[in-house]
């Protein structure tokens, strides 16, 4: 059953319109005056706020197809992960547009001289080549190894995301210590994903490696 949905050609469809929700009560409430008294800072709250939740949901993909044995849910990753690009995107546009006003020069001194902006550009730059490189022809052309490593910065991304929000909330700092729990244990569980999946075949390799010296001594 769950198989058969996760396969189906369907669900890809209903992921994409369910990913686009968000944006489309933004959208909503933008022509219906939900946006509160100030705009532009409730568009970068909510964008800045599914930036994070699409990187999260997109780190927990591979721990979920492993614990609950659901190979299908890869389908899903590429998209839930271009996602979180088009939200930061969103978020990166509203900051320039509305709260900068396209004034350039203004954005640089911002992220020169404001950490909390440093960092969440940082983390929005380490996502360009990732979403630009999310294609089946650069898994080719990078070869898997290389595309998995350079895929390793959306931790970075989710880290500084993280910081980012930390840094920017002044006196309340439940919301962005909830997300570093989530974060946290969705990295924490890739060491040890990597620690049970290696350490063995270190002890086998040791163990090989003793054999072999205590054979050539004898
Ligand atoms: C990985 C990249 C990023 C993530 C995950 C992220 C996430 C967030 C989050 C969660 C918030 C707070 C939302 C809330 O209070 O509910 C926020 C606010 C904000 N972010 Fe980002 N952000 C990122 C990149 C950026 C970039 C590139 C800029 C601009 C250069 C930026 C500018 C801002 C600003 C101006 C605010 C609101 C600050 C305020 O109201 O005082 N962010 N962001």
């Amino acid at each position: 059953m769950m198989n058969s949905i996760l396969t189906s050609k369907w669900a890809k469809v209903v992921l994409f319109l369910v990913c686009l929700i968000p944006a489309g009560m933004l959208i909503r409430d933008f022509f219906t005056g939900g946006l509160g008294g100030n705009p532009t800072q409730f568009l970068e709250h909510a964008t800045g706020d599914w930036t994070l939740r699409f990187l999260a949901i997109t780190l927990s993909v591979s721990p979920l197809r492993k614990i609950f044995r659901l190979p299908q849910l890869i389908r899903f990753r590429r998209m839930l992960g271009l996602f979180a690009f088009f939200y930061v995107c969103c978020h990166f546009t509203i900051y320039l547009c509305l709260d900068q006003v396209l004034d350039f020069h203004s954005v640089l001194k911002d992220v020169i001289k404001r950490p909390f902006i440093t960092v969440g550009f940082t983390g929005f730059v380490l996502m360009i080549p990732l979403a630009i490189t999310s294609t089946a022809g650069w898994i080719r052309r990078l070869g898997g190894r290389r595309w998995r490593m350079l895929h390793r910065a959306i931790y970075l991304s989710a880290v500084a995301g993280v910081v980012h929000y930390y840094w920017m909330v002044k006196s309340d700092v439940h919301l962005p210590l909830e997300y570093a729990g989530v974060i946290s244990v969705l990295l924490g569980w890739r060491l040890f994903d990597w620690y049970t999946n290696h350490a063995p075949r270190t002890a086998t390799a040791e163990a090989a490696h003793k054999e072999t010296s205590s054979s050539a001594v004898e």
